[in-house]
C-alpha cells in the first residue's frame, strides 16, 4: 500500500466530471456529490450527510444547526483552536472544558462546571484520532437539549464501542485537507442524525442569489466529490498505515517514565492522525532543550509545544473572551506535547522510532 496515491482511477473520475461540463454541484444535474454523500453514509453507518467545502466550514455549519444564537455559548477544548473558531464565526462564545491529562481529550467529568443556561452545543475534538468519553458527553449534553459536534478530522475510521466517529454525536464533521488520512487538497463533510440539522447545513451551503438565512456558499464541488469517491475506497488503508507508524512510535517509548504517548482507552479504536507524546523529562532530570537537541542530532527535527499555549492563549481567539478560562491540565500539556506526523511510506517511520529509541536509552 502506498501513501496518498492518484492514479488512473482518480484521471478517470476527474475526466468524467469534466466530460460532463458540470463542476459545480449548484443545480439539479450535479451527480458527484451527491454519490459521494451517499457512499460516506454507507461507508460509516451515517444516517443523513452533506460534503463541504473544508471541516472550519462544517464546524460553523453545525453551530448554526444547534439552534445557538449570536452571544449563545459553545463548549469546546482547548488543545486545538478550531473548535473556538468554529463557535466565533457565529458570534457564539467559546467556552473552554478542560482535558484529561492522559488522553488529551475533553474532560466530561468538567461539564457541570462550564455548563450555563446560554450553552447550546458542545464540540468535542477526537484528537489526533482518539474519541472522547462520548457516552458521558452525549448523556450530559440530552439532558440540557445540547447539540453535540464530533470534529473527526482526525478522526476518519475511529470507532467508540464499534461505531465510527462521527456518527456518536449529533453531527460529525470530517477533514479531507492535504494532511489528512483521507486528503483531496481540500474538501469535508458533515454527517447528521436529523432532517433539521441536514436542512440548515444545506442551506448554509448552497444557494443561488437570496440565501434563506445568513448562508455562506460552503457546497463542494463536483470534481473534489469524484475524487472524494475514489480515495473513500483508499481511505482505510490509509489510516491502517498511521496507525502501523504509531505501534512503532508506541514501541519505542514502551517503559520509558518521562515521555508517555496519549492513552488509550478499552472499546476505542485510535486512527492515530497524529502520534502525540507528553515530555516529562524535567522531573527526570532531563530538560526540554536537552531531549530536543538529542533528537535534533539524530535528524529528528520535532518541536515541542504545538502551539505553545491553549487555543484561548492565542489572540484571534483571546481577544473575544471576557475572562481568562481556567484550564491547568491543557496548560501542562501544550508546553510538553510532541506530535509526530504519522502519514507517509512506512520506511521513514520505522527509521525515526529507531532513532527515538536511541535518544530516550541515551538519558
Ligand atoms: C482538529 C481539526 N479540526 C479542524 C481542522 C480544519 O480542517 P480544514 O482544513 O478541512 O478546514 C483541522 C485541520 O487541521 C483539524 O486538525
Amino acid at each position: 500500500m502506498k501513501w496518498h496515491y492518484f492514479d488512473d482511477e482518480d484521471l478517470q473520475a476527474v475526466k468524467r466530471v469534466l466530460d460532463s461540463g458540470q463542476l459545480c454541484s449548484f443545480g439539479s444535474g450535479a451527480t458527484e456529490v451527491p454519490a459521494f454523500e451517499e457512499e460516506f453514509k454507507a461507508e460509516f453507518g451515517a444516517p443523513l450527510a452533506v460534503a463541504i467545502v473544508n471541516a472550519m466550514a462544517g464546524l460553523h455549519v453545525g453551530v448554526v444547526a444547534s439552534g445557538a444564537q449570536y452571544g449563545d455559548e459553545v463548549i469546546v477544548d482547548p488543545m486545538v483552536t478550531f473548535a473556538s473558531l468554529g463557535a466565533l464565526y457565529h458570534n457564539c462564545k467559546p467556552v473552554f472544558c478542560d482535558v484529561e491529562k492522559d488522553t488529551h481529550l475533553m474532560d466530561a467529568n468538567l461539564l457541570p462546571e462550564v455548563v450555563t443556561d446560554r450553552t447550546r452545543a458542545i464540540i468535542v475534538t477526537q484528537i489526533w484520532g482518539l474519541c472522547a468519553d462520548m457516552d458521558a458527553i452525549n448523556t450530559f449534553a440530552k439532558e440540557r437539549d445540547l447539540t453535540v459536534i464530533e470534529d473527526c478530522a482526525h478522526a476518519i475510521y475511529a470507532t467508540y464501542n464499534g461505531k465510527y466517529a462521527g456518527t456518536l454525536g449529533d453531527i460529525g464533521v470530517y477533514s479531507f485537507q492535504g494532511s489528512k488520512q483521507m486528503a483531496l487538497g481540500d474538501g469535508g463533510m458533515t454527517v447528521m442524525k436529523t432532517e433539521a440539522h441536514r436542512d440548515i447545513i444545506n442551506e448554509m451551503n448552497t444557494f443561488g442569489t437570496v440565501p434563506p438565512r445568513l448562508g455562506w456558499n460552503y457546497r463542494m464541488n463536483e470534481v473534489v466529490a469524484a475524487i472524494g469517491r475514489v480515495q473513500l475506497k483508499r481511505a482505510a488503508a490509509y489510516v491502517k498505515m498511521c496507525q502501523d507508524a504509531a505501534a512503532l512510535y508506541n514501541e519505542a517509548v514502551a517503559g520509558c517514565e518521562w515521555l508517555v504517548e496519549q492513552a488509550d482507552r478499552p472499546g476505542r479504536v485510535n486512527t492515530y492522525h497524529i502520534w502525540a507524546a507528553i515530555f516529562e523529562g524535567d522531573n527526570y532530570g532531563i530538560s526540554a532543550e536537552q531531549f530536543t537537541q538529542a533528537l535534533a542530532d539524530k535528524g529528528l527535527g520535532w518541536g515541542m509545544g504545538y502551539i505553545q499555549r491553549p487555543a484561548y492563549g492565542h489572540d484571534c481567539i483571546a481577544k473575544y473572551l471576557d475572562e481568562e478560562p481556567d484550564c491547568p491540565v491543557a496548560e501542562y500539556l501544550m508546553p510538553r506535547i510532541i506530535l509526530v506526523s504519522t502519514g507517509g511510506e512506512p520506511e521513514g517511520h520505522v527509521e525515526a522510532a529507531e532513532k527515538l529509541a536511541e535518544v530516550i536509552a541515551s538519558f
